[in-house]
């Protein structure tokens, strides 16, 4: 049996990653590849911020996931202390015997080999597949490995890898800033956004991307236009615009599921919720898309507050909030009698738009037979006694 071992941090694991691995398993004919995330690699500590072991381990799993004959495994993650290269082949041995094996590494790594801790024991486990990318790198590796036949009378295997140029640490610096996305497996990207490794914030287009995916088509065109608007309103009052857009591009996210799916997942994600939001989609999917926001994108709680209450408003909302339920009102491709006005209104006064827009959803549900939620009115009631002309004209009383 030809066994592929193919170690590293895959701190994150990328498309890199991937295609080398690839490249090993149809370039040395392998029967069977085992990659390994390193515990704590011995050459060097992983940078603070790193996410944990059975992180690692979910991310390395989902990147190498689309291959064939292929195993993550975790013995180095389930050890203590520092994992040497030596003591998994000796393990890997035990687990796989009688196997021919091939220790995969790029040349940088490689050329440090002699320097491993028993180097000769590894070389008599493994035979060395070193992954390289053409000329400049040829030079080097193959003195390196005329040294180590010589020495250790080792045979080294190169393996032609025209992998992605990527880099891990490239990756930690981008993710942070909305990038990286095309330079990971996507189920692994999808991960890191949900638990927002390494301060990932999502790539915008990715994020509109999942949420059309789950859309009826007729509705992607009023998300477009609330996002347009939202970025607008947080330009006009100083809101993040970056919050702004994760918001409204989520905030419809479970409009096409029907009632029985959205008590569902209520009860999935221990929603709260009350009779009259109960019977009520319209109400509902504000609280589910909230929840699904935080649970699988993994918005901050200002976002998911956001989406909670675009539909229904509540007392003594924050900017983001007010922002979010105006631009859904108000938004390019709404059409309803006083629209106009509403948008006017929304960038000279935001308190006096939300009044009106609350008041207009109350008639709205009222005339459509649907019971409006009483927290609606509260917060017409809190924005007038708290606004900013109401306090004057009650000083001067
Ligand atoms: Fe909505
Ligand atoms: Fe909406």
């Amino acid at each position: 049996m030809r066994l592929g071992v193919y170690g590293g941090s895959f701190n994150p694991p990328h498309l890199g990653h991937v295609k080398a691995a690839e490249c090993a398993l149809s370039r040395l004919a392998l029967d069977r590849l085992v990659v390994v995330p390193a515990g704590i690699p011995p050459h060097k500590a992983l940078p603070d911020g790193s996410p944990g072991p059975e992180d690692r381990l979910e991310m390395t799993r989902l990147s190498f996931s689309p291959l064939k004959n292929t195993t993550v495994s975790d013995i180095e993650l389930r050890k203590n202390g520092v994992s040497y290269t030596v003591e998994t082949l000796e393990q890997l041995q035990r687990e796989y015997p009688g196997s021919d094996m091939y220790l995969i590494m790029g040349s940088d790594m490689f050329l440090t080999l002699e320097q491993w801790k028993d180097a000769g024991r590894i070389l008599r486990l493994a035979r060395p597949a070193v992954l390289v990318r053409g000329a400049a790198d040829d030079a080097g590796v193959a003195a390196y490995a005329s040294m180590l036949r010589e020495k250790y009378g080792a045979g080294c295997v190169l393996v032609n890898n025209d992998a992605l140029e990527v880099s891990s640490s490239e990756l930690r610096e981008l993710l942070p800033r909305r990038g990286g996305v095309h330079m990971i497996e996507d189920k692994t990207y999808a991960y890191i956004i949900k638990k927002r490794l390494y301060g990932a914030k999502p790539d915008f287009d990715w994020l509109r991307s999942r949420v059309f995916d789950r859309m009826l088509p007729g509705r992607i065109p009023h998300v477009k236009g609330c996002e347009a608007e939202a970025v607008k309103l947080a330009r006009r009052y100083g809101a993040d615009e970056d919050e702004a857009r994760e918001a409204v591009i989520l905030h419809d996210i479970t409009k096409a599921l029907t009632l029985e799916d959205q008590l569902q997942l209520c009860r999935n994600y221990d929603i709260m919720t009350d009779a009259v939001e109960q019977a009520e989609v319209k109400l509902l999917h504000s609280k589910t898309g909230a929840a699904i926001a935080r649970e699988q994108f993994g918005v901050s709680d200002r976002v998911s507050s956001a989406i909670c209450w675009h539909t229904t408003g509540r007392e003594d909302m924050t900017l983001l909030e007010k922002i979010i339920y105006i631009a859904d009102y108000i938004e390019p491709t709404r059409e309803f009698e006083g629209v106009d006005d509403l948008r006017r209104l929304a960038y000279t006064d935001l308190d006096q738009a939300l009044v009106k827009g609350l008041q207009m959803s109350i008639d709205d549900m009222k005339s459509r037979g649907i019971v409006p939620h009483l927290r609606t009115q509260a917060a017409i009631t809190w924005l007038l006694e708290h606004s900013p002309q109401d306090k004057g004209d009650k000083e001067k009383i």
